[in-house]
């Protein structure tokens, strides 16, 4: 168990298509309680492996309303539907913010630690975060949905709304 180094925009990892797990062994329930540490202490919302240097399909979303840890192995999006555009951030660009628009609601398919399957579904903040995670595991982040970062003033003016990380 430990605190690992996210790495930050620039950083070749963020760029890499992420490999498929297929050991659900003890090296990757390490990495999994790893991530969650890191999250927590980063008081995010998300993290995805490619963040902490470990390019496999594995993240964790924190469900919005329970602020419990969801941790996804392989996960893909199975429905979507709906729009929402708010504020949004990453650990891996630091202070910075900006409006995405993402779907409302999704429905996500993913592997548990132990290689099960499962569904969840997700709404809003929820939503956008697990659309946020999965994106990283393709190489890409949210600054190529959006024109500019977010003013302070802005900022500001959309956290009275919502609050996300
Ligand atoms: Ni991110």
């Amino acid at each position: 168990m430990g605190l690992r180094k996210i790495v930050e925009q620039g950083d070749d990892c963020l760029t890499k298509v992420c490999r498929s797990v297929t050991d659900f062994n003890a090296r990757l329930h390490t990495l999994l309680d790893d991530m969650t540490e890191t999250l927590q202490a980063a008081e995010g919302a998300g993290l995805a492996a490619p963040q902490v240097g470990v390019l496999r399909r594995v993240c964790i979303v924190m469900d919005a309303e329970t602020e419990e840890y969801i941790e996804l192995v392989n996960p893909e999006i199975l429905f979507q539907k709906g729009e929402q555009t708010g504020p949004e951030g990453c650990l891996s660009i630091p202070g910075k913010w900006g409006l995405v628009t993402r779907p409302e609601w999704v429905r996500i398919r993913a592997q548990d630690r132990n290689g099960s399957w499962f569904e969840v579904e997700g709404e809003g903040l929820t939503a956008r975060c697990f659309c946020h995670e999965l994106e990283h595991l393709d190489g890409h982040m949210y600054t190529e949905h959006i024109d500019r970062f977010l003013t302070e003033e802005e900022l500001v003016e959309y956290m009275g709304e919502d609050r996300e990380a």
